[in-house]
């Protein structure tokens, strides 16, 4: 079984190239089903959920090639099918960004229900009564998602109960061809956003007020949306991923490729701590602290505190003078990285959706397992600082949204690779 091997204590030193946000990119190429056409997207990260999404628009009948490590084409002229098959959806939560887009080209739908992940149930009430509003009637028969636009739909104003990521998203590349105006208020405002609504806009669509809390669309003719080349934006989290590693270890590490305004708290977080951070254009340099003080973390959507840095900042107030509290407000189960750090020394105490992190504690290598995507990268993290070896398996977690995470470790002289283990839960 494959895992990642990590020796603690050496320091980082160098720079890390962060590639395009994952929860953008996945976004962008569902969008490509809006309109027939030839599509160039760039600084697409080589991931395991990139390629999931490319088997989906395969599957619907687009050609999705890569050129280059980064660049995709993706011809959807010859897409003609709207059915989304379960075991893609099963894989990958993040394929439900389809429904939206084949509305637009088709004016139906078949998705499979997401099923929930160890983070939570992640449903998507949020995302069907967002569609009803502009007129799409949908039913869900044998966790299938039905949907159909019946005459077509109508703009109108669509009031989420709360900004999600996804419904926003499905929202807005709908109503792109509603008849009229599309008000949609208490909006996801995350960076991936904004960057989906730059490309619907190159695509011919007419979209105002992305990363606000109300975005303003008017409908266009579906033969008005055509296809474009768009590059993704800066993968933020990656980015703030390698900067919680460098605060713990660094002599010096520059983090290059991302817009640091997109990590504003954390980053505020980090010096409120005691870490020094020098912010560029594109870029950080972190030097790890000399101590680190323990301060109280709650996730929120954007601009609030990410929901995807919580686990990396657990590993980090793991070794601060004292006591943080990490409230998890957005995800009902995203604590599970606690059991395994706990594993390693630290001492961490769960009361709902509060994480009570006391410190500093020595941490010992010891192995453990990827509860989810930014949780393994936690404890590799971890495994970093601590004494000793640790072995982190679960890595197809971490494959789904890190590219070269173990490589783009060593290049900064972290002692880490990748080993095959005996599966722990293997029969005898
Ligand atoms: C996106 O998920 C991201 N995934 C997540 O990143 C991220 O954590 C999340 O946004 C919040 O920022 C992708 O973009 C592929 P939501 P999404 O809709 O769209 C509940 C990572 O590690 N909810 O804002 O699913 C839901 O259950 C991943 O990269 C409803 O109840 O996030 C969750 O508790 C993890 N009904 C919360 O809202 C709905 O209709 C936030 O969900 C929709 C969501």
């Amino acid at each position: 079984m494959d895992a990642i091997k990590v020796e603690g204590g050496a320091p980082l030193h160098g720079t890390i190239h962060v590639e395009g946000a994952k929860n953008s990119a996945l976004k962008l190429m569902a969008a490509t089903i809006m309109a027939p056409g030839v599509y160039h997207l760039t600084r697409v990260p080589d991931i395991s959920d990139v390629r999931i999404m490319r088997k989906v628009l395969e599957t619907l009948g687009a050609s999705v090639v890569y050129e280059g490590a980064h660049e995709l084409r993706i011809d959807t002229n010859d897409v003609d099918k709207w059915v989304t098959p379960y075991e893609l959806v099963t894989q990958m939560r993040a394929s439900i960004s389809v429904l939206g887009p084949l509305l637009v080209r088709f004016g139906r739908a078949v998705v499979a229900m997401p099923g929930g992940c160890n983070i939570g149930a992640r449903s998507i009430d949020q995302h069907l009564a967002g569609l009803e509003a502009l007129g799409v009637t949908t039913s869900n028969k044998h966790g299938d998602i039905s949907a159909k636009v019946g005459d077509g739909m109508v703009g109108a104003t669509v009031e989420l109960d709360f900004p999600s990521v996804g419904a926003t998203e499905n929202v807005m590349m709908a109503s792109t061809v509603a008849k009229g105006t599309t008000r949609i208020v208490n909006v996801a405002r995350e960076p991936e956003i904004v960057d989906l609504a730059d490309m619907l806009i190159e695509m011919g669509a007419h979209i105002s007020g992305a990363g606000t809390p109300v975005i303003e669309v008017e409908g266009v003719d579906p033969s008005e949306l055509h296809a474009c080349d768009h590059e993704t934006v800066g993968d933020r989290i990656e980015a703030g991923t390698f900067i919680v590693a460098g605060a713990l270890c660094a002599d010096e590490l520059t983090v290059t490729g991302f817009d640091p305004d997109h990590l504003g708290v954390p980053l505020r977080k980090m010096e409120l701590m005691g870490v020094e951070l020098e912010r560029g254009e594109d870029s950080v340099t972190v030097r790890r602290a000399s101590s680190l003080r323990a301060t109280d973390v709650q996730t929120l959507p954007y601009p609030g505190f990410p929901t995807d840095m919580q686990a990396q900042f657990m590993t980090l107030e793991s070794q601060a003078q004292g006591t943080s509290f990490i409230t998890e407000n957005v995800f009902e189960n995203r604590f599970m990285l606690a059991a395994e750090l706990a594993r390693m020394g630290a001492d961490i105490r769960i009361e709902d959706r509060h994480a009570l992190v006391s410190g500093p504690t020595p941490l010992t290598g010891a192995p453990v397992k990827s509860p989810d995507l930014r949780g393994g990268a936690a404890l590799v993290i971890a495994g970093l600082i601590a004494d000793g070896v640790t072995y982190v398996s679960g890595t197809r977690h971490i494959k789904r949204g890190y590219e070269r995470f173990v490589e783009k470790l060593r290049s900064v002289g972290a002692k880490c690779e990748h080993v095959d283990i005996p599966d722990p839960e293997s029969e005898e």
